[in-house]
């Protein structure tokens, strides 16, 4: 590396420490990082793993203690036995939205396994490995037991918390929305969480009565790439028949999402009658990231990546600019994430896409080097919405020091 590089790379970390340390709480014996000061003072589940990552590169145990604690609220009674939540109260609070103060009854995408590999990969110890894999297994488990009412390996989302992408208008139609406002959307997500604690989480149920079930075509992929993940860390602990089963599991995903979500076209199934939702998103990219997508399907998705209406002055916008739901200074509503486009760029990588995954690469850093670390930007001008600083933005240093 030449010294101006060297340079940069060092400046580049010490800003991300610094950005993790800001958000940094200690909760009894353990540690989490928040997303961001005042709006999210909890634990997120997909959060604290994309955390993890960016920890790897200068602090192997809080890379670690993210994960311990992520999966310390895991549910271990009743039906939903295996459940690793999308929030942890750790100061209590859930109450009255969720019925319970310490945790949400709702998951997020399952990437607690990736990111235990990756930091096992970059001199994480085995014993995460070895503390991690009984949750794990637990948490697999619950997908194809609560999630998966037709057996047909792709798990349904009950409420579009769960996919992260909570106000993204491929939920719209699910909600009964018609370009709503931000405090609409707000709304319809908050009467969802009432419907699902009356229906007690029961996925078959709630989509037998017609309310929100979707299989969703990034989450399904996510879900192939921790199950991949979850069969290399058998194999690491010695457990090799386990690792065989895991990795069958990881592709009969792989399968489902190739056959039902990317064929013919991209596309999330809606209710007990899979119904197609054809609004156009980011989401499809995601298919990359669990290695889903067959040659052919993974050129077109590229070829439509590199279209303007997603690839914009500032890519990803995750709604296309050409969509008529598309507003870039609205949550979820066509905005760049970077965690999404971590997700995408690792998929480039997969199928040997590098010099797209290295402009992406190039362009993200550009983006939060520019305006700072923000939740979310405007594809178009650049400008950081939401909450500041947001801890997820600093995966642009695993960005970097990964290629
Ligand atoms: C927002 C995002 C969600 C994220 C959370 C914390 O709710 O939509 O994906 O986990 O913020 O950053």
């Amino acid at each position: 590396m030449d010294r101006a590089k060297v340079d940069a790379t060092t400046t580049l970390i010490e800003r991300t420490r610094y950005l993790l340390n800001q958000n940094r709480v200690e909760a009894g014996s353990f540690s989490y990082t928040r997303p961001a000061p005042s709006t999210y003072e909890h634990q997120w589940l997909w959060d604290s793993c994309f955390h993890a990552i960016i920890y790897r590169w200068f602090d192997l145990h809080m890379a670690s203690e993210e994960l311990l604690s992520v999966v310390q609220h895991q549910v271990r009674e009743g039906p939903d036995t295996g459940m690793i939540p999308h929030m942890t109260y750790w100061q209590g609070g859930g109450e009255a939205l969720w019925g319970r103060a310490e945790r949400s009854i709702i998951t997020q995408p399952p990437l607690v396994g990736v990111a235990a590999w990756m930091v096992y990969g970059h001199g994480g110890d085995r014993t995460l490995l070895a503390e991690l894999y009984e949750p794990l297994c637990a948490y697999h488990d619950w997908f194809d037991r609560r999630r998966d009412p037709d057996r047909d390996h792709l798990v349904s989302l009950i409420h579009p918390w769960e996919s992260g992408w909570d106000a993204a208008p491929r939920w719209d139609d699910q909600l009964g929305l018609t370009h709503p406002s931000d405090a609409d959307s707000r709304q319809a997500r908050l009467d969802l969480v009432a419907v699902i604690r009356q229906f007690d989480c029961d996925a078959a149920a709630l989509g037998e009565a017609g309310y929100f079930h979707v299989e969703a075509v990034d989450f399904n992929a996510i879900r192939a790439a921790d199950l991949e993940a979850l069969a290399r860390i058998a194999a690491m602990l010695g457990y090799n028949a386990e690792a065989r089963s895991w990795e069958g599991r990881a592709e009969s995903v792989r399968q489902a999402v190739r056959n039902r979500l990317l064929r013919p076209q991209p596309c999330d199934l809606a209710g007990i009658d899979e119904r197609p939702l054809l609004h156009l998103s980011a989401a499809p990219f995601v298919a990359l990231f669990g290695g889903c997508a067959d040659d052919a399907q993974a050129a077109a998705l590229h070829d439509t990546l590199r279209h303007t209406s997603f690839w914009t002055p500032f890519p990803i916008a995750t709604t296309p600019t050409t969509d008529a739901a598309f507003d870039p200074d609205h949550y979820w509503r066509g905005n760049v994430w970077l965690n999404v486009n971590w997700l995408i760029v690792q998929g480039l990588r997969r199928y040997g896409f590098s010099e797209t995954a290295r402009v992406l690469t190039e362009c993200s850093i550009q983006l939060a080097s520019q305006f700072d670390f923000w939740e979310y930007y405007n594809p178009l001008s650049g400008q950081g919405y939401g909450s500041f600083p947001h801890s997820w933005s600093g995966l642009i240093l695993d960005l970097a020091l990964d290629s």
